[in-house]
Order: C-alpha cells, then sequence, then structure tokens
C-alpha cells in the first residue's frame, strides 16, 4: 500500500497562528531548526490511483494542491479522492470536508458516534446535504471485539480492521469527558498481496494490552506523537490541559509511548504523527529529537511518502 502524510502536525498546525511559545515563534523567526507541518491528513491507496482520504484537514486546499496524486487527472471535474475516513469528529480532523463541497457526494466512513457529533455539534453532515450529500458508510464497532472490519470499493485488496481506542470526544460532543466506544478509532490495514500492515491512530489515550496487540503486528506503525510531556502546553504557558485531559498519551515517562514502541521489534518501522507544536522535538537539534534518533523513531512530516 502506498501512504502519503499530508499533514503530520496536531490541530492548530506548526506553526499555530496565535501560538508565541518557544517554538512557533523559533520556527517564525529563523532561530531554530524546523520544518512547518499542517495539521493531521494521511491519504492511503493499493493502486496509486484512487485514495481513501484518512481525515479531512482544514489545512486540505495548500494539502491537495502540494500532492499531484490528488489532482484531477481524466474528466472534467476530477480528483484522486474517491473516499474519506475519519478517525473522530475533531475539527482538525473533518472541516476539510467543507472545502471538498465541489465535489460531493463523498463517501465517508465514520462511526456512529463520529456521525452523530457531525451531524449535530458541528453538522457537516446536514450542512453539506446542500452540495449533494455526503454518503455516510458505517464502521459498526462490534461491543464483544470492539473492533469493526470493513473494505474499501476504491482500495481493492486492503482489508481494514477499525480499532476503538480510548481518546477522547470533541468539546462539542455530549460525549466530552466521558468518550464511549466509537468516538475514536485506529486503524489497522493489511495489504492482502503484499502481506504487510499498517497500524494509524493520531489518536491515542490508553495503551492497554489490545492495542499493544495492534502495534505488534504491524511492519509499520503510525502513531500519536502530540505531546513529550503530559503537562506541556502547561509548562510552555499556553494552556491548561494535559495530554490525558485531551486524550493523547505523552510520549515521555514510564508507560509512555516511547517505552512501548521501544518493545517492538527493530524491524517495525516506528512513525509518530499528530505532533503538537508545543512539543520540543519539532526542534531538530533538541535532545528529545536525539532521543528518537539513536531509537529509530522517525517523525512524520509533510509530504512523506511511505511504502508497506
Ligand atoms: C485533539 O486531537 O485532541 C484535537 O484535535 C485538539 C484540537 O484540535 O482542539
Ligand atoms: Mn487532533
Ligand atoms: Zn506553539
Amino acid at each position: 500500500m502506498h501512504v502519503l502524510v499530508l499533514g503530520a502536525a496536531a490541530g492548530g498546525g506548526f506553526p499555530q497562528w496565535n501560538c508565541n511559545c518557544s517554538l512557533c515563534r523559533g520556527l517564525r523567526e529563523g532561530r531554530i531548526d524546523a520544518t512547518p507541518r499542517t495539521q493531521s491528513s494521511i491519504a492511503i491507496s493499493s493502486d496509486g490511483e484512487r485514495w481513501l482520504l484518512c481525515n479531512a484537514s482544514p489545512d486540505i486546499r495548500a494539502q491537495l494542491a502540494a500532492n499531484p496524486e490528488l489532482h484531477p487527472r481524466r474528466i472534467p471535474r476530477d480528483s484522486g479522492i474517491s473516499g474519506v475516513l475519519l478517525v473522530d469528529a475533531q475539527i482538525d480532523h473533518a472541516t476539510g470536508l467543507l472545502s471538498l463541497r465541489e465535489g460531493c457526494p463523498f463517501d465517508v466512513w465514520c462511526t456512529p458516534n463520529v456521525h452523530q457529533d457531525l451531524s449535530s455539534g458541528f453538522p457537516l453532515f446536514t450542512m453539506l446535504e446542500h452540495w449533494g450529500g455526503l454518503a455516510w458508510r458505517p464502521i459498526a464497532i462490534d461491543e464483544a471485539h470492539q473492533e469493526a472490519e470493513f473494505e474499501v470499493p476504491a482500495c481493492p485488496g486492503l482489508a481494514f480492521t477499525a480499532v476503538a481506542l480510548t481518546s477522547n470526544a470533541p468539546p462539542y460532543s455530549p460525549r466530552r469527558g466521558a468518550p464511549t466506544p466509537g468516538d475514536n478509532i485506529g486503524l489497522l490495514i493489511e495489504d492482502r498481496a503484499r502481506g504487510t500492515r499498517l497500524f494509524y491512530a493520531p489518536g491515542l489515550g490508553r495503551l492497554d494490552e489490545r492495542v499493544r496487540g495492534f502495534l505488534r503486528q504491524a511492519n509499520c506503525v503510525l502513531v500519536d506523537g502530540t505531546l513529550w510531556h503530559d503537562d506541556e502546553l502547561i509548562r510552555a504557558g499556553v494552556g491548561q490541559a494535559t495530554g490525558t485531559d485531551m486524550g493523547h498519551l505523552a510520549l515521555a515517562g514510564s508507560g509512555g509511548l516511547l517505552e512501548a514502541l521501544g518493545e517492538l521489534p527493530r524491524s517495525t518501522r516506528r512513525v509518530l504523527i499528530h505532533i503538537n507544536n508545543t512539543n520540543p522535538l519539532l526542534d531538530e537539534r533538541s535532545p528529545e529529537r536525539a532521543v528518537l534518533d539513536e531509537t529509530g523513531i522517525e517523525v512524520a512530516f509533510d509530504g512523506m511518502r511511505l511504502e508497506i
């Protein structure tokens, strides 16, 4: 399978327009070695022609322009995007649907929880009915296994498993602070012909044995690199929320994501995505980045291409 990283930053992007933290400011002023990143989105394809957009970010217009694979090529109105999948109903993952209005109807895969939030608190499904609508393709998480298996017609040969994750529902959801299965999912995607697997989870709040099992099954993990420290926003003086509040497990510390990635076989490609602008790893000369380099953990960037 082919994977395009369209945007590797968390909500707000890097630099964030109103953020004066040392990293956003350092990047603007050219004082640090760092690369700008747009908001969280990837695209997946089995044939290199038809792409499943996984999350539609507010930066989608620039992301489409920057990736020729997604440009119109065949008929007068066209796109490389053949469908959309949403892992949650957050602003950074769903707002781009508004900018796709000229291409409606689109098939949109998401859980009932996400569909409900995007039909009420943030009513994208309702609004876009005026442009031809979005065709909801439900991801029905099985209660017993907390998983759902499905296929996407535009991606022949790929088998999708949605995995319910504990993270958080958006502020406009009635389930904010008390997420239920289906508010956030990860994806295990298997390329049947190649026998390879990707695990994609930009929002991972808790690492239980089940999630660790999915990490172990994958040839490549593309996972939540939002925060280095749980209290990073507070330390930077830009917010009061911790990673725990937001549903993002921090990288550092005992029980953190780095520890879990360190336990994976060396042959597993490990890539961090959904990086918040306060995360010190964004400074390419930081001690935190040196730790990643030493352990062979990569940091996704806009335009990164993965072959899995
Ligand atoms: C998240 O991933 O927790 C959200 O996208 C944060 C946000 O953008 O408000
Ligand atoms: Mn997010
Ligand atoms: Zn910042």
